[in-house]
């Protein structure tokens, strides 16, 4: 794949909705830790490499797109968002991402692809730069390294 030419410094965490209920809310999908305990996780690394990070958690579709066109004048320059359950329905939340063009990467705790039909479709994953699903809370974690330097390997 080619060099990218982006690193972001400036990132946004959006977390779509029922992820404040991370830690209780079926637990044998989403496992124990929690919206803060991702988000303080994520304040780390951001902080370990010197850059803004910002998080917004809402229940609302429009709050959501809101902050995502709050993007075109806050200095955002790369998103990573868990849509939640808009994954499937959002087609406004998609066209918020589609008019501000700032690179995003797609999380999802789960598995989408492996779970009922209808979580199988996502309304971005062809906007995303990549999708990451399924590997549990540790893939926000993983966004944020591939934002942070997309053309290096770890080892
Ligand atoms: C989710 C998967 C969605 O289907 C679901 O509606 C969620 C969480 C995930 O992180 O696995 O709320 O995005």
């Amino acid at each position: 794949m080619n060099e990218k030419e982006y690193t972001a410094t400036n990132i946004l965490i959006l977390h779509g909705p029922n992820l404040n209920l991370l830690g209780t809310r079926e637990p044998e999908i989403y496992g124990a830790v929690t919206l803060q305990d991702i988000n303080r996780n994520l304040s780390k690394l951001a902080a370990n490499a010197d850059i803004k990070i910002d998080f917004f958690q809402n229940n609302a579709e429009f709050a959501l797109i809101d902050r995502v066109q709050l993007c075109m004048t806050d200095g955002t320059d790369f998103i990573i968002i868990n849509p939640a359950a808009y994954t499937h329905t959002s087609v406004a939340l998609r066209d918020a991402l589609a008019a501000v063009k700032i690179p995003f990467i797609e999380v999802h705790i789960s598995n989408i692809y492996s779970r009922e039909s209808f979580r199988q479709h996502s309304y971005f994953s062809d906007l995303a730069i990549g999708v990451i699903s399924g590997l549990g809370v540790k893939g926000y974690e993983l966004a944020l390294q591939y934002a942070l330097d997309p053309n290096q390997l770890h080892n």
